[in-house]
């Protein structure tokens, strides 16, 4: 199988703080990986580190076969942060054709991709509202959307469904899955263990370091527990 996101040793440091710490990733093609760990154990400085936002203290990472830092990637890559980066004074039309010009789409094109977008986050009736008008939940939705615009191969997607209501949590795990068919690989965090179980594999992190990774049922298993939110307390509590 082709491992699309590879991290060998990687360590940030802030300070004296190590935010990750020696964490060694392997992410197939085409499939769902939940990254699951407490508030500030290093899911968010990984992600920015694997989307070139960041320079590691030390350690190697590869994304799409590309040794990183590498810009040659940015094009095939889609980031959601944790933390919403839109423009306030920007419609939500303007926002997505923003975007759009940045990864060089053509007129024709971002029209189509426009409908697409916004008939997914279901935000078609918003197409007019400024981003300073709009709902946390609806920020949100359209941060999403812009990630996805150039289709990427990989999306790093940061707690993509935090304060999303729950219809359309659902529809968004549809359509996941449905990327993944086609052969895109989704990294994504969560703190949710309802989606953590949805995903193909779930890699658990602890103070910077990786301490348990595989599917759902094999974590249950190997902790003999009946749900991941009791196989992610295990974790989380007693190793270290
Ligand atoms: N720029 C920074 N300068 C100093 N410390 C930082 C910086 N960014 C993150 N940290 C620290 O690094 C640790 C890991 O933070 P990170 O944001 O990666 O956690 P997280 O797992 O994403 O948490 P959450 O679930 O709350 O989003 C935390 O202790 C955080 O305070
Ligand atoms: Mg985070």
């Amino acid at each position: 199988m082709k491992q699309v996101v590879v991290t060998k040793d990687l360590v940030k440091k802030f300070g004296e703080l190590r935010a990750v710490d020696r964490l060694n990733l392997q992410i197939q093609k085409g499939e769902i990986y939940g990254f699951i760990g407490p508030n500030g154990s290093g899911k968010t400085t990984t992600i920015k580190i694997l989307s070139g936002l960041l320079r590691p203290t030390s350690g190697e990472s590869y994304v799409l076969g590309c040794r990183i830092p590498d810009p040659s990637i940015f094009p095939r890559i889609g980031y959601m942060p944790q933390e919403v980066a839109l423009y306030p004074d920007l419609t939500v039309s303007q926002t997505i054709s923003f975007f759009g010009e940045i990864y060089g789409l053509g007129k024709k094109e971002m029209e189509k991709r426009e409908e697409e977008l916004l008939a997914f986050v279901d935000m078609k009736a918003k197409r007019k509202e400024m981003v300073s008008n709009l709902s946390g939940g609806m920020r949100h939705r359209l941060s999403l959307a812009v990630s996805l615009i150039h289709k990427p191969e990989l999306l790093f997607l940061d707690e993509p469904t935090v304060g999303v209501d729950p219809e359309l949590r659902t529809s968004f795990w549809e359509y996941f899955r449905d990327l993944t068919e086609d052969g895109v690989t989704v990294l994504l965090t969560t703190h949710y263990m309802d989606e953590a179980s949805r995903c193909d594999r779930v890699g658990m992190i602890r103070e910077g370091k990786l301490v348990a990774v595989g599917t759902p049922d094999q974590l249950k298993e190997k902790t003999n527990t009946q749900s991941l939110e009791d196989a992610f307390l295990h974790y989380v509590r007693r190793i270290g």
